[in-house]
């Protein structure tokens, strides 16, 4: 996808299909009123009798029958002014792609709205109608093999006065890094478990590092042994596929110390291993290493916009497979951290990879921890598709994660960490089980990785349910969502700047 911005007259630009927004109850935009004088107040009737409403997400199409040089006119809806947000800035552009993608349409241009009319600056307007742009006409066709099932939107265009041109530019840059980083991690989440095995995920890891100047190490089953990362070995030794430790630096400071750990649950395939899951719907657990792709797409984000921090991403990929090496329910595992751990159901494996992965984050000294990890059914079942659960032992980094959240439309909502649930992972014969029972089954996840991370500020993700979407919506289509990348590299940026 190409991204521009042109200073060319709205009424003479060539393009297939030309964009503009509207407010619900507002009339017709400035920016509008000349391609309006061509078109004969079409435009203006259209609002004026409710054909064409302005309501979040509305889409518009008007044929502008040879008026303008663009075949189409689209007027899409920012909703009531009142209720106004950047993110719906996103929506609106993520709509349009969307509906002009399925008319296989080429090339857009969008009209950048007046600062008078949305409050935002020519720079954040851009960065947020490409982000909707790039997550809106995103699409995962690459197994098909017929020939006509390529994007349809390949050039996008943003049309400002020369006044806001060098800002809008920049924005239109950050916007494209932030969607590239999203849609990496999309695209991984998307990959069936044949294409994307633990190898895969480091050697796309590998990739960024190398493209971006990142430091990067890949440690595999020998050298993690001899870390006595048993835990994450145990889920992994079923599996002919083996596992690999991924290891990403971004040095943004001179300072040594690391200011963010980034730690992403990289499940390649969660099948359940003995304790197998029902096979209705197992294909979807080909996601269960979305934690690790969105750390990974965050890292390319932050690798490209360069904030002043240091940032290290921990990636532990495996497989979670039943075999004649499978380890069982009832061992015991004695975990990196030295702490016992027994094994109730080899379907609660993400804790136990992410166990060793915090007690290594916790090592390298980082002065906060995020871990991202489609960690628990439960946590789908209390918030849905929706929101992602955060849980924390520091509530001034868990509302920097917020923030950082709600700017990105990627939402979090906070959930209890009681000591008063912990009795219900008391094992009989270690030093915890694996599993706290269904009763608020994401609480007691969480509390058992918490076990793993002594004294370190510490929020964990559990993105079990939005990762992953089954239908569409806002920007984003049924699949894989890249929650929380952008979110995680809003992150680095308030730190940076703290
Ligand atoms: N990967 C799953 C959680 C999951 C469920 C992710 C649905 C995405 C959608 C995780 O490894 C798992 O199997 N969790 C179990 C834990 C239970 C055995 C304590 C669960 O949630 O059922
Ligand atoms: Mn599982
Ligand atoms: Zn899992």
């Amino acid at each position: 996808m190409l991204y521009k911005v042109i200073t060319e007259k709205a009424t003479s630009v060539e393009t297939d299909a030309l964009v503009g927004f509207c407010f619900q109850e507002d009339g017709l935009p400035e920016v509008l009123e000349q391609i309006d004088d061509r078109l004969g107040g079409t435009l203006k009737k259209l609002l004026e009798i409710g054909e064409i409403k302005g309501k979040t997400g509305e889409v518009a199409v008007i044929h502008s029958i040879g008026k303008i040089p663009s075949r189409q006119i689209v007027i899409c809806g920012l909703g009531k002014k009142q209720e106004f947000k950047p993110d719906i800035m996103r929506q609106a552009a993520g709509a349009a792609c969307k509906e002009l993608n399925k008319k296989k349409v080429k090339n857009i241009s969008l009209l950048l709205p007046d600062e008078k009319m949305t409050g935002l600056n020519a720079e954040y307007s851009g960065q947020l109608i490409v982000e909707g742009a790039g997550l809106g006409s995103w699409t995962f066709k690459k197994y098909f093999t017929a020939q006509d099932n390529g994007n349809g939107i390949e050039e996008v265009a943003i049309i400002a006065g020369e006044d806001d041109k060098e800002e809008l530019e920049k924005g239109v840059n950050t916007g494209r890094i932030i969607i590239d980083a999203a849609n990496l991690a999309r695209e991984m989440a998307n990959e069936p478990a044949n294409f994307m095995k633990p190898e895969d995920l480091a050697r796309v890891a590998g990739e960024i590092a190398e493209q971006y100047g990142l430091e990067i190490e890949i440690l595999d089953r020998e050298k993690m042994e001899e870390m006595g990362m048993r835990a994450a070995l145990a889920v992994a030794q079923g599996s002919n596929n083996p596992p690999k430790f991924i290891i990403m630096k971004y040095k943004g400071t001179d300072d040594e110390g690391i200011d963010l750990a980034l730690v992403g649950k990289a499940v390649t395939f969660d099948s359940g291993g003995i304790s197998i899951k029902p096979s209705e719907k197992m294909e979807a657990m080909k996601m269960d290493m979305s934690g690790g792709a969105a750390v990974i797409g965050a890292m390319k984000g932050i690798a490209e916009l360069k904030p002043a921090v240091n940032v290290v991403a921990l990636v532990a990929a495996v497989e979670n497979l039943p075999s004649g090496t499978a380890f069982r329910p009832g061992d015991v595992v004695k975990a990196m951290s030295g702490k016992t751990i027994e094994v109730i159901s080899t379907d609660a494996e993400g804790r136990m990879t992410l166990a060793d992965v915090l007690t290594y984050a916790e090592k390298t000294g980082a002065k906060r921890i995020v871990d991202v990890a489609t960690l628990t059914g439960a946590c789908v079942i209390a918030l849905g598709e929706v929101a992602t659960g955060v849980f924390t032992n520091n509530q001034e980094l868990v509302d920097m994660v917020k923030a950082a959240g709600e700017e990105a439309g990627e939402y979090m909502w906070q959930m209890p960490m009681y000591e008063e649930y912990k009795p219900q992972y008391k094992s009989d014969i270690a030093d915890m089980k694996n599993v706290g029972g269904r009763d608020g089954g994401a609480i007691t996840a969480a509390l058992f990785l918490g076990e793993f991370v002594n004294k370190t500020p510490w929020v964990h993700m559990d993105v079990a349910g939005t990762a992953m979407i089954s239908k569409d919506r806002k920007y984003w289509v049924k699949g894989g969502t890249g929650v929380p990348a952008r979110t995680l590299i809003n992150l680095a940026i308030t730190l940076a700047k703290k």
